[in-house]
């Protein structure tokens, strides 16, 4: 699989509408974000199980990009003064520090709807046909909704200040983190036409990278700084979050992301090659410092 992040980038560009005169604010702020930087892990997801299953990356390409546009909204939101009042974010001021409020609300709009945009656009359709593209839409609103990332993002709100369970946080974090990682690692399987036990294997991979990718965010933000992670560190603290960290303490953390890691390579037993990309990305993102 050839993954390049400048001609990734091109191509999510490549879906943003042209500047109009009397929008050009809200498409200013929307390509402000997507062209922030950010380690772009989802859409290598994307395209790195589409391969795995069969598929053409060049097919995934506009599923990948979907998901970019979701992430990248979510951030937008997540970093609003109403939710977790951030000033930085991929190493530049937050969508909401240069546009205004309203402006960051609305790009967070466009890169939702243009994500289903994406999904059903004549691209995608010619290189998937239908039956591919609305069974990804359907899949991706619902892991991007209220079952999903909005289920997550407003358990996180409201567990501010408290001292939740475990099952607690799992429950958390598999909706607010897992559930557009799962996205993303699916569409590429249907992308592909991919079988059951591949769809299976790609599924339980997403859900043990999902949990200790916010297991590894949650320590990031006590143990990085902002330079290195291109966002504030100590956010969590500053909301009264509740987080593995504030549960289980950095040891327990980490070793338990060690374990999740290790049980998302298992889970790629069932491909009998060309699982290193995938292999790799995993321990990457475990000892990532960013
Ligand atoms: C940050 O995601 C938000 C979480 C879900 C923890 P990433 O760490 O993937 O952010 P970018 O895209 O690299 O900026
Ligand atoms: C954000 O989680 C998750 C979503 C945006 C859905 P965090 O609030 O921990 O993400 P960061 O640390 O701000 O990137
Ligand atoms: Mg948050
Ligand atoms: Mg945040
Ligand atoms: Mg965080």
């Amino acid at each position: 699989m050839s993954w390049n992040i400048a001609s990734f980038e091109q191509e999510l560009l490549s879906f943003l509408p042209p500047n109009e005169p009397l929008t050009q604010t809200v498409i200013n702020a929307m390509r402000y974000s997507l062209t922030a930087g950010g380690k772009r892990i989802r859409p290598l997801l994307t395209l790195s199980f589409a391969s795995l299953c069969g598929g053409s990356e060049a097919a995934a390409m506009p599923f990948a990009c979907a998901v970019e546009m979701i992430h990248t909204y979510s951030l937008i939101h997540d970093d609003l003064p109403c939710m977790d009042n951030d000033d930085m974010r991929r190493g530049k001021p937050t969508n909401h520090k240069v546009f205004g409020e309203a402006a960051a609300v609305l790009a967070g709009d466009g890169l939702l709807t243009l994500a289903f945009e994406t999904v059903l656009s004549e691209r995608a359709v010619t290189l998937n046909g239908y039956e591919k593209c609305v069974k990804a839409g359907h899949l991706l609103s619902a892991c991007a909704g209220a079952q999903g990332m909005i289920g997550g993002q407003i358990i996180d709100m409201e567990s501010e200040g408290r001292t939740v369970s475990a099952e607690h946080l799992a429950a958390m974090d598999r909706k607010k983190t897992g559930a557009l990682i799962k996205a993303a690692c699916l569409l590429g399987c249907i992308s592909a036409g991919a079988d059951e036990p591949q769809t299976q294997a790609a599924a339980r991979y997403a859900e043990c990278i999902g949990l200790a990718f916010q297991m590894v965010d949650d320590m990031l933000d006590e143990l990085s700084d902002e330079a290195t992670l291109g966002k504030p560190i100590g956010s969590d603290k500053k909301n009264q979050k509740s987080t593995y960290v504030t549960l289980l303490g950095l040891e327990e953390c980490r070793q338990r992301s060690i374990s999740l890691t290790e049980e998302a390579i298992e889970s790629l037993s069932v491909f009998p090659q060309g699982t290193e990309t995938l292999i790799s990305l995993a321990r990457q993102l475990c000892d990532r410092k960013k």
